[in-house]
């Protein structure tokens, strides 16, 4: 019923020139792909990665935006700039954003709105530090992550929506959850997301694992009845190795 989402996020790797070479790769490495593949560049690769992979499987990404319209905000890239460049799909909130440049579920819900305005898909990461899981808080993290960063969107939205469940403790850590572990927080989330938006909403939309996802363990987690999909950093940087995550299911 939800078709399974693997997206590669680069983070700040890859020049134009680089970015070529690993495309060029991928492309006949994924093309029977059963899944959704996104690629989430850096806003420098947008342009010719969205060339090079016209006609493809592959949609492009971004991989952070701004709420506003247009304005003053040195260094900043709205959802109207980033849909002219044909941009399908934008992470929101992810932990080094949170981490490192002040996003909070307040700036996380406002882009939500920007990105569903220009039909720009949100993945939108969630997830707990190691101090917070050991003391017995994901739960409530989680939940509060959800009721403040999803506040006042509807069942439509939500069909745009999703959602990476992204342990911090895991990401670029070669820690991963174990399987069982991810799915189990991941049916955590769906409970929330039943209890504030709806039982159709919580069967419905698409959740991601990230963190540490790579050739190895993507059966695995893949095979679990809750994960959706993988929002896979370092291992999205070798074609050879994300092509593998995408074609998990080809044993
Ligand atoms: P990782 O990163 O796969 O390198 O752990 C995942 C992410 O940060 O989205």
């Amino acid at each position: 019923m939800r078709k399974p989402i693997i997206a590669g996020n680069w983070k700040m790797n890859n020049t134009i020139r680089e970015s070529k070479a690993l495309v060029t790769e991928l492309l006949p490495l994924i093309k029977d792909a059963n899944c959704d593949v996104v690629l989430c560049v850096p806003f420098t690769d947008i342009k010719s990665v969205v060339s090079l992979t016209k006609g493809s499987i592959i949609k492009v990404g971004a991989q952070n935006v701004h709420f506003a319209e247009n304005g003053a905000y040195t260094g900043e890239i709205s959802a109207t700039m980033l849909k002219e460049l044909k941009v399908n799909y934008c992470i929101i909130g992810h932990s080094e954003r949170r981490q490192y440049f002040g996003e909070t579920d307040e700036t996380v819900n406002k882009k939500i709105a920007a990105c569903l305005k220009y039909k720009i898909k949100p993945i939108v990461c969630i997830g707990e530090t190691l101090q917070q899981r050991e003391s017995n808080q994901t739960k409530d993290i989680l939940k509060n992550q959800i009721i403040e960063g999803f506040k006042g969107y509807k069942s439509k939205d939500f069909e745009k929506i999703i959602i990476a469940y992204e342990p911090i403790w895991a990401i670029g850590t070669g820690k991963t959850a174990t399987a069982q572990d991810a799915n189990s927080t991941i049916k955590h989330i769906r409970e929330v997301l039943k209890k504030y938006f709806g039982l159709s909403i919580s069967q419905k939309t698409r959740i991601q694992y990230g963190g540490s996802m790579n050739a190895k363990n993507a059966f695995e987690l893949m095979s679990m009845p809750e994960i959706d999909g993988g929002l896979i950093g370092g291992a999205s940087l070798k074609a050879q190795d994300f092509s593998k995550v995408v074609n998990y299911d080809k044993k």
